[in-house]
């Protein structure tokens, strides 16, 4: 797996975000940052993004900024000139997946069944997103998942439904490597500057990752 992967597994959450104005790129990484959260997913969901994620590899590398929303191989492109040192995406291209690959850039292409987990295997992916989590079974579908796919080494990213409130019940699951999700850091209080209420749900989900899974990983 490469060492962005795994210091995303390490991480055990990625906050996943929209956006919308580049100036509040800083502030955000210093909130997820100061909560001990050193990874994430900037979607490509505004026209803010591509210089989000440009300025944000420049001012702040010690933060893995990744990019999310990534649906073409353009994308994947746009990405990587910019800095992104990850890519999400919520279902399973496989165009997409061999554009990231060709360049070298690790990809987490989204799955919610058994033949997309099979795709990403063949694909070689290590890590694939588990999308839209809440609305297909959750933790259930997971642990059914584990039975048949543990032994390939594949880990999941649960993302879609993911809050304060399960994400202790998906950190549980070894199958995971992390949670994903917007609940961390909502476009709209962004807007409205409550960096201090980010800055706490991050120290809140650092606090959770590390009471289940120790300081060992
Ligand atoms: C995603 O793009 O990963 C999801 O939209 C995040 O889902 P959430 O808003 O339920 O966390």
């Amino acid at each position: 797996m490469s060492s962005v992967l795994e210091s995303i597994a390490a991480a055990g959450v990625v906050p996943v975000v929209a956006v919308d104005v580049v100036e509040h790129a800083l502030p955000l990484a210093d909130a997820l940052l100061e909560g001990g959260l050193p990874v994430v997913e900037v979607t490509f969901r505004t026209r803010a993004a591509a210089d989000v994620i440009r300025l944000l590899s420049k001012e702040r590398p010690q933060l893995i900024v990744g990019a999310g929303t990534v649906l073409s191989p353009e994308t994947v492109q746009t990405a990587v000139a910019c800095g992104a040192r990850f890519g999400v995406a919520p279902g399973l291209n496989p165009r997409v997946v061999r554009a990231a690959s060709e360049t070298g850039f690790p990809f987490i292409p989204g799955v919610a069944t058994p033949s997309e987990i099979e795709q990403g295997l063949e694909l070689g992916c290590s890590i694939l997103k588990f999308f839209p989590a809440e609305s297909i079974g959750g933790v259930k579908l997971l642990k059914a998942f584990a039975g048949p796919y543990k032994h390939t080494g594949v880990r999941f990213m649960p993302t879609g439904g993911v809050t304060a409130e399960n994400l202790s019940d998906y950190l549980r699951l070894p199958i995971v490597a992390a949670a994903g999700g917007t609940w961390i850091a909502k476009t709209a209080d962004m807007a409205e500057g409550k960096w201090g209420d980010i800055l706490q749900r991050c120290k809140e989900a650092t606090g959770l990752v590390q009471s289940i899974r120790g300081f060992s990983r």
